[in-house]
């Protein structure tokens, strides 16, 4: 049961939290005098340091483990028999004479286990000395309350995580009805068409079998189809659209066939449509571009890419501003193509940066965001343009993406 996995431990510790974990541990390490104290984590099938005291002759290094079936380790005792251990001095003890962590000099011992909020096992929390040493109640309660400090942030994390899932559930299934909602008017209107064609059909069929169809009817006739054709083909294309993006989501290929277009001519394009909106935002846009990179690739996939971009910048970065300077900037390169897209609107924080481009990770949501527009550029970007994508972001100077394309074919 120890070696599976346990999902709790697979979830991110956020940094603020190490840090707290790491003066908690450092302050441990002082009051008791000892050189190291420690909290170790089951990781996968390994016990590992976790957070390690930054006291003198500390022979831990976080990241150092062992696997955990049979490591000897006193923490795998502690885990296993969920009970605190105290060993005084292992040299003279035949169970812990011999476990890896005497070769570190690393004879006395007092460690408690660490429970995950849903009561599996999450690792210890304990200290070590390289000379014999009693711990008193005090010392004992304290190591305790540190471990129960780490168990409540453990806790509170988890109902995070469990708060960001669920939301992204209702997210899902907005999105899920939202998009059968855009879908059911085109396909409406499309079968309502197609249903008054068949009719008008079938009239004709019968006036033209019994001789009574003139030439009036024929010509009405013909007008009533142009239009209901018309119709039927701007509702299908209207649909083809709205799977598409969808289809963005997950598929590595689209229908769209590789054209040669010059770079900057596209964007400038891509931007030229974006008119009213971007003059609306009072933001200037310049494009930095070689004019001769001609490429042969994917022109709708760009567009999908820029737009998105664009319109984020637009909607995230400049909510509290009203001027600001978006710069597209393609350099040609030995390798291939290099796009690089900056704002400097407000930025992404530390946090988020690395959620950016999850499916439905957004921070407006309550304006009706879905967070789909960065999961579309990644997969655009990644599996349809075999690029790659870096975002980073500075709270002064706004956000920055760098992708680079080694396989577009440049052609000239
Ligand atoms: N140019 C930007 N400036 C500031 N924040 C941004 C920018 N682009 C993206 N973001 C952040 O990334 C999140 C995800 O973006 P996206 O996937 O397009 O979803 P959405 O636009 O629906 O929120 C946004 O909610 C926002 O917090
Ligand atoms: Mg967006």
């Amino acid at each position: 049961m120890i070696e599976e996995e346990n999902s709790f431990m697979t979830f991110d510790i956020e940094n603020q939290t190490l840090k707290k974990w790491q003066k908690t541990i450092d302050l441990l390490s002082s009051i008791l005098d000892i050189p190291a104290a420690l909290i170790m984590r089951l990781n996968k099938n390994k016990i590992e340091v976790f957070v390690s005291s930054e006291s003198e002759n500390n022979p831990y290094k976080k990241g150092d483990n062992e696997v955990f079936l049979n490591s000897g380790l006193y923490c795998e005792h502690v885990i296993k028999t969920q009970k605190t251990l105290f060993v005084k001095n292992a040299l003279k003890s035949n169970r812990w004479k011999n476990n890896p962590d005497t070769k570190l000099n690393m004879i006395n011992y007092l460690g408690v286990p660490i429970n995950s909020p849903d009561e599996t096992p999450f690792g210890t929390i304990c200290v070590l000395n390289n000379e014999e040493k009693v711990y008193t109640d005090d010392h004992i309660n304290l190591l305790n309350e540190f471990k129960s400090i780490i168990e409540a942030d453990l806790k509170s994390i988890s109902l995070y995580k469990r708060l960001v899932a669920s939301e992204r559930v209702d997210s899902l299934r907005e999105l899920l009805s939202g998009m059968a909602h855009e879908i059911n008017t085109p396909v409406g209107v499309g079968v309502t068409a197609i249903t008054h064609l068949k009719s008008l059909t079938r009239n004709l069929k019968q006036d033209y079998e019994s001789g009574s169809m003139d030439k009036d009817d024929f010509e009405d006739y013909l007008l009533s189809t142009f239009e209901i054709t018309d119709l039927v083909h701007s509702n299908l294309n209207k649909t083809a659209k709205i799977l598409k993006r969808f289809k963005h989501l997950t598929a590595s290929k689209t229908n769209e066939k590789a054209t040669t277009f010059n770079l900057k001519e596209h964007i400038l394009n891509i931007l030229s449509s974006m008119k009213e909106m971007i003059s609306r935002s009072h933001l200037k846009v310049m494009v930095i571009s070689d004019e001769n990179i001609t490429i042969n690739s994917y022109p709708e996939a760009i567009s999908e890419v820029i737009t998105n971009l664009v319109t984020n910048s637009i909607t995230h970065g400049y909510s509290n501003r009203m001027t600001g300077e978006i710069n597209i900037e393609c350099r040609k390169n030995r390798d291939g193509i290099t796009i690089i897209y900056q704002d400097d609107g407000c930025g992404i924080s530390k946090n988020n940066i690395e959620r950016v481009f999850d499916p439905l990770f957004t921070t407006d949501r309550k304006k009706g965001s879905k967070g789909l527009g960065l999961c579309i550029i990644y997969n655009i970007v990644t599996l349809q343009l075999k690029g790659s994508i870096q975002c980073s972001s500075n709270r002064k100077k706004g956000v920055e993406f760098i992708m680079k394309f080694n396989s577009l074919l440049v052609v000239n």
